[in-house]
């Protein structure tokens, strides 16, 4: 059974899957974007559990329950600030996707959904970061297919096209 990927418009918060994963900050004590709309779903049981994890370092990831999400659990991680590409940006960020990638597998997710992590706030370009994102996936999915479904949740239509282009350009650069 190989890991299928879906590139999907829409709201993180509504998915009805194992995980899904928060683009958080180093507090993990909430925050604006897809940040703050998981904490309003999930309810103030999250900043509970959130203040008992003694933040996150950037790329890295902690799992918490997912309270009212339909999603069982959430996984946060802290993606890079773009400062110009000159500060290890793609790496921090690539390690976003596997830390969280690496933390589903050892919990048993067999479903998780990703925001466009660094892409509103943190300003990351998004080409750049979709990029990132694609690739450092089917990197991790080279040594690990124990997860069924990895969905990309866009929420812009700018996102979406770039998420879209980033696969085919990783399908052309893969033969
Ligand atoms: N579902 C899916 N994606 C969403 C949702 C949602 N409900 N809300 C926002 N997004 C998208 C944004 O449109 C953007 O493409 O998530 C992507 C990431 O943007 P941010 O949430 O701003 O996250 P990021 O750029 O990683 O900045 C993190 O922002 O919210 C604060 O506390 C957070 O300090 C941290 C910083």
């Amino acid at each position: 059974m190989s890991t299928e990927i879906f590139i999907d418009r829409g709201d993180i918060t509504t998915l009805k899957v194992d995980a899904i994963v928060n683009a958080a900050n180093a507090s993990l004590l909430g925050g604006s974007g897809v940040d703050g709309a998981i904490h309003r779903a999930a309810g103030r049981e999250l900043l509970a559990e959130c203040r008992t994890l003694g933040g996150c370092s950037t790329g890295q990831a902690k799992m918490t329950q997912g309270y009212a999400l339909p999603a069982k659990f959430i996984i946060h991680t802290v993606g890079p600030r773009w400062r110009g590409g000159t500060h290890e940006e793609p790496k921090l960020l690539a390690s976003c996707y596997t830390s969280s990638l690496q933390l589903a597998v050892a919990n048993g997710v067999k479903s998780i959904a990703f925001p466009a992590i660094s892409c509103g706030v943190y300003g990351y370009p998004i080409e750049q970061a979709a990029r990132v994102a694609i690739s450092a996936t089917r990197e991790f999915l080279k040594c690990d297919n124990s997860l069924e479904k990895i969905i990309f949740t866009c929420f812009d239509d700018r996102v979406y096209r770039a998420y879209l282009d980033a696969e085919r350009t990783d399908d052309r650069t893969d033969r």
